[in-house]
């Protein structure tokens, strides 16, 4: 695996690789890699001729009062990551290279960006769908590897890429938890021991809103209130939300038939987590997608927990 720095070398070598026929895949990243991006490339590496997995903590998706001064960056670890996952190129240019000014121009989605996230983060979407736009047009690839841990952010990258008419195929994956069920994030690093234990509870409330959907409950709010019960329970998480929503457009459900992306946010002492599962009801058949834990080299679902 190479790595490269410039637009101009990461450029160079995509449009060799497009010229001779080659499916080229690309996984954007902020680094600190954890098993999460790893599936990513290992999934891009399965699927694309070559894969550029690119490396940037982008600072126009912080907010001023946000953690981008103490963003985890890890970049020998993470070349060492990317390697073993054979990738062949990581791109992780500084930030002068990508912003040599200030941009003014800004790729928006309306809408969908204001929900969930959008409404604690109301410029946070802004800074990933204009640097994946860049990125997009940095690396020409044919598909992109997002994960589904950033759930809403997957559906904003795909309205993008739809009204834009990028040709690139927008992929998402599975998100990967920890063995005791927490959602691995980049950001788990901020939290301590009593945080760590306290942060399975956003899993544990995913469960029990899919234990009831299963047992028959179908009503949205009252699915909500189940789960917001079960996050409230531990002091040390401040709910930020719970929200029953379209997959696709995000806008909130009442009923509970066909899929419906269940999101909770919580702070937990200094760290913002996010978790997610979607829901399939289909008459009385009932599937809960909460993710994948590692099991040797393979990934396998999560077990549940119980309350
Ligand atoms: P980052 O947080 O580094 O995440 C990079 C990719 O890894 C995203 O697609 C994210 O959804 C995925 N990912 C993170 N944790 C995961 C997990 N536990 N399971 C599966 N996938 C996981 O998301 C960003 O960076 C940035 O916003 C970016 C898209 C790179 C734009 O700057």
């Amino acid at each position: 695996m190479r790595t490269v720095q410039t637009i101009a070398d990461v450029r160079s070598t995509c449009d060799e690789w497009r010229r001779a026929g080659a499916v080229v895949g690309l996984v954007p990243t902020m680094g600190a890699f954890h098993a999460g991006h790893r599936s990513l490339m290992e999934i891009a590496r399965e699927e694309c001729d070559r894969v550029v997995v690119s490396l940037f903590v982008n600072p126009t998706q912080f907010a001023p009062n946000e953690d981008l001064a103490a963003y985890p960056r890890d970049r020998e670890g993470d070349e060492a990551v990317a390697a073993s996952a054979c990738a062949d190129l990581l791109f992780a240019p500084d930030v002068a290279e990508i912003y040599p000014e200030p941009g003014r121009t800004t790729v928006h989605v309306e809408g969908l960006t204001a929900r969930l996230c959008g409404a604690d983060r109301p410029t946070h979407f802004d800074g990933v769908t204009s640097v994946v736009t860049k990125l997009f047009m940095i690396t020409g690839p044919c598909r992109a590897y997002f994960g589904r841990k950033d759930a809403q952010q997957l559906a904003v990258v795909r309205r993008m890429t739809s009204d834009l008419n990028l040709p690139v195929e927008v992929i998402g994956c599975p998100l990967v938890r920890e063995p005791d069920g927490v959602a691995m994030s980049s950001r788990n690093v901020y939290l301590g021991e009593e945080g760590r234990a306290a942060a399975g509870a956003l899993f544990r409330s995913l469960c029990v809103g899919a234990d009831a959907v299963e047992a028959g409950l179908r009503d949205a709010a009252a699915l909500r209130s189940v789960i917001a019960a079960e996050l409230s329970g531990d002091p040390l998480i401040g709910v930020e939300y719970v929200e029953a929503v379209d997959p696709a457009t995000l806008e909130p459900r009442t009923d509970l038939d066909g899929a419906t992306l269940i999101a909770v946010a919580a702070r937990v002492g200094p760290a913002r987590l996010i978790d997610n599962t979607t829901i399939e009801v289909v008459g009385a058949s009932v599937t809960a997608d909460l993710g994948v834990v590692a099991d040797g080299d393979m990934y396998v679902p999560v077990a549940r927990v119980a309350p």
